[in-house]
């Protein structure tokens, strides 16, 4: 494995790729991998000839009071697991060359940021999308992997890459989750055992709505109270959002719509303790 720091570097390296006919795999991360970093490794592996990884801690997708200082880090043992994972190159850019003193162009994805984590967290997509874009643009990839868990930010991500015409195929890879059911997060790693415990109410609450789809005509209020009930029984647990909405437009359900739905994307905001955590799962509703 090759660790790359720089983007000229990188950029000779994918133009070596294109030379050589070799296709690009790509899966852009913040670092400090799980289970569900090297499942996407592993996926993009499968796909393609070549395997680029790049870490970069974004700031500019945390607000001001966001936990960007404290965001864990371990480069040593990253690069340690990217190698082990099969990747081929290691991209480790630096803030300042991303981000010169002049940076001014930013990429907005209207509507599908609207609600969910772009409501309470305002700027987090603009950073996001700004950021993914400008990796595509050195890495050129011809598939980038991303994880369902940050169901939002995929759905952006698809509609960007659609919007601007870039030459790159979104995969999807499913949550992947402990062996008890919490989806995998480098955040988890802030949790005290006994939050850790109550972090378990997301993916509780998640299996409950599925349950209570598939088993009863339930109105949207009930799910929601249902969800919500899980939740706050846990201590160190406060609800950011309970969403209820369409998994395509990502606009929420009123009753009468919810009623119609076919497709029902249920995800999770919740702060347990000091961190705040997220999860989702799409359901195909049964006639009752
Ligand atoms: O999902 C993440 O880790 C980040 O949002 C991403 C896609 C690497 C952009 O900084």
């Amino acid at each position: 494995m090759r660790v790359i720091p720089s983007i000229p570097e990188m950029r000779a390296q994918v133009l070596q790729y294109k030379r050589d006919g070799l296709t690009i795999g790509f899966v852009p991360t913040m670092g400090y991998f799980h289970a569900g970093h090297i499942a996407l490794m592993e996926l993009a592996r499968q796909l393609t000839d070549r395997v680029v990884v790049s870490l970069f801690v974004n700031p500019t997708q945390f607000g001001p009071n966001e936990d960007l200082s404290r965001y864990p880090r371990d480069m040593e043992r990253d690069t340690r697991m990217a190698k082990e994972a099969g990747v081929d190159i290691f991209f480790t850019p630096d803030a300042n060359e991303l981000y010169s003193k002049a940076f001014s162009t930013w990429v907005n994805v209207e509507g599908l940021s609207e609600h969910l984590c772009g409501r309470s967290r305002p700027g987090h997509f603009r950073g996001v999308a700004t950021i993914v874009a400008k990796l595509f643009g050195i890495v050129q990839p011809d598939k980038a992997v991303f994880g369902q868990k940050d169901f939002q930010q995929l759905a952006i991500i698809r509609r960007m890459v659609q919007d601007l015409n870039m030459p790159v195929e979104i995969v999807a890879h499913e949550t992947v989750r402990e062996p008890d059911g919490l989806a995998m997060s480098s955040r988890n790693t802030y949790l005290s055992q006994g939050e850790r415990a109550s972090a378990l109410c997301l993916y509780q609450a998640l299996c409950k709505a599925e349950t209570a789809l598939k088993t009863e005509k339930i109105g949207l209020e009930t799910l929601k109270n249902a969800i919500e009930g899980v939740i706050s029984a846990k201590p160190f647990t406060r609800i950011d959002y309970i969403f209820i909405g369409d998994p395509n437009s990502l606009q929420p359900y009123d009753e009468d719509g919810f009623q119609k739905a076919k497709e029902v994307l249920a995800a999770l905001a919740v702060w347990v303790g000091k961190t705040r955590l997220i999860d989702n799962m799409c359901f195909t509703k049964q006639p009752h």
